[in-house]
């Protein structure tokens, strides 16, 4: 019996999970995490409270597993992506964590792409700037806090951050790597071409390792806190994204992770590079070694139906308010949803886009809202699936997760928006269950990330399209024509 610990530092929660080779969840433990919006647009955290939490979390997690630290082979890590961690050069922390959903600098990827030129920008990193990104907050900290910026002689991610405490490196993996938006994607290193166009130090530069390559190992001193062995293997690990993929087993071509959880995250590995021209769709390396994906990013999705729950509809179960919406015919008889509550990124690069109720009469109810919502929600979703198809990707299976694919409804709206089969998994543990199946690689208990999830990802159930599906493609239609001509609208409110 080998018993694997996948560590994820999500925005929320700091999770231990540990997990036996079989993929059987032994024991998870959650710390939850505070958060701070100290200025409008801004979201931070503290490092330290990360650190506290996934000590919390592991200790645990130990106790109700009734093992002790000598019997985990090794440990993986996954979390929140793109947050930037500053540390001067004996690894102190210099400033909060500022995060993947903070939105300050818009200026500063206007900069990126005026320095160097938008085709380029996506020609050596697959992607465009974007304020989530890391590199625009760097440059932002260049420019606000330049007295920060002078001592600054590291940065991290949140994850990596953890792999600091634990083992003493400054080590990256690829697929969290690729959304700094300083790695050469398709060559699997650091552009210095970008690099220096943002006069980031090379010395600054974690090393880079594979998601299931072994990175360093516990040290005494986090060994002691933690109560794991020191010498315990630590894998590259991956962003929450490529792991949660992992954790599904959306490792090869055609089989297509779908995440619908406060974000909605479409996830399409790729086993050669490419990226789509327009850098409209994520091009990242996957924690696979040697595996790329596409990723489409919709930044309101089960996060749409909760805001509109809690404001229109409190106090009623989610369960409640999506039976009514099953009542009423696909379509919503003619009203939409624009999913844009907190602007959008896939297909929309625009932090400034805002949600709306379309087409309301009279003869609207509150039940017609809800499906609106679910069925807005699917066709901002199938947006990233048409950007695949355009790229020529092919769907064999969507490996759906997340809060919102609990809903039979809503998986069957989904699957007959996408008119794909849905499968679901065996866990709902995210991406500490990739990160454990990246760390069984790294013990080599399996060969590859492939074979491993084959072993440890089962999927449980199946929803089809239904005979609705056709009757989808009119109203899809008419909201992707909703966007462009609002476009112009959204910036001026
Ligand atoms: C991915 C992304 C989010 C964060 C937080 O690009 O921004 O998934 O990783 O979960």
């Amino acid at each position: 019996m080998t018993f694997l610990l996948g560590l994820d530092i999500s925005t929320t929660g700091a999770k231990a999970l540990i997990v036996e080779h079989t993929g059987r969840v032994v024991a998870s433990h959650t710390t939850a995490q505070p958060i701070s919006q100290p200025k409008p647009l801004w979201s931070e955290q503290n490092p330290a409270d990360w650190w506290d939490g996934i000590v919390a979390s592991i200790r645990s997690a130990l106790a109700a597993s009734g093992l002790t630290g000598a019997d985990i082979a090794a440990v993986g890590l996954t979390g929140q992506m793109h947050g930037l961690v500053l540390q001067d050069a004996s690894g102190a922390v210099l400033r909060p964590a500022i995060l993947w959903n903070d939105q300050r600098t818009q200026a500063q990827c206007d900069e990126i792409t005026a320095r160097l030129g938008l085709s380029r920008l996506i020609a050596l990193t697959g992607n465009r700037a974007l304020t989530g990104f890391t590199a625009p907050k760097l440059l932002w900290v260049q420019q606000h806090e330049p007295e920060v910026y002078a001592r600054a002689a590291h940065f991290l991610l949140p994850k990596d951050y953890l792999r600091y405490q634990l083992t003493g490196d400054y080590a990256m993996d690829m697929s969290d790597a690729s959304g700094t938006l300083l790695l050469d994607v398709a060559n699997r290193r650091w552009s210095m071409e970008v690099v220096d166009a943002l006069n980031i130090p090379h010395d600054w530069l974690p090393r880079l390792v594979e998601g299931t390559e072994i990175a360093g190992v516990v040290s005494e001193e986090a060994a002691l806190l933690t109560g794991l062995r020191a010498g315990t293997p630590v894998v590259g690990g991956g962003g929450d994204q490529a792991a949660g993929a992992v954790g599904v087993g959306a490792v090869s071509e055609g089989i297509i992770g779908l995440s619908v959880g406060t974000s909605g995250v479409v996830f399409a590995p790729l086993s050669r590079y490419a990226f789509e021209p327009d850098g409209l769709l994520h091009a990242f390396c996957h924690a696979a070694p040697g595996a790329w994906h596409f990723m489409g990013v919709m930044l309101s999705a089960a996060g749409s139906l909760q805001w509109y729950r809690d404001t229109l509809a409190p106090g009623e179960s989610f369960d409640a308010l999506v039976a009514q919406a099953a009542e009423i015919p696909a379509g919503s008889e003619g009203l939409y949803f624009l999913p844009y509550l907190t602007g959008e990124r896939t297909p929309h690069p625009d932090p400034l886009a805002r949600g709306a109720f379309i087409g309301l009469t009279t003869r609207h109810s509150k039940a017609h809202m809800t499906r609106a919502v679910l069925e807005g929600v699917s066709f901002g979703l199938r947006d990233s699936f048409e950007l695949m198809k355009a790229a020529h990707m092919d769907v064999r299976q969507v490996r759906v997760s997340g809060g919102g694919a609990k809903s039979p409804l809503w998986r069957q709206i989904l699957a007959d928006v996408l008119n794909a089969p849905l499968a679901r998994t065996s866990t709902t543990e995210g991406g500490a269950f990739g990160a454990a199946i990246l760390a069984a690689v790294g013990a080599g208990v399996y060969a590859d990330a492939e074979s491993a999830c084959a072993a440890m990802v089962q999927v449980t159930d199946e929803t089809g399209p239904s005979a609705q599906a056709g009757e989808y493609e009119r109203p899809y239609a008419l909201y992707r024509s909703l966007y462009p001509v609002l476009k112009e609208t959204f910036t001026r409110i």
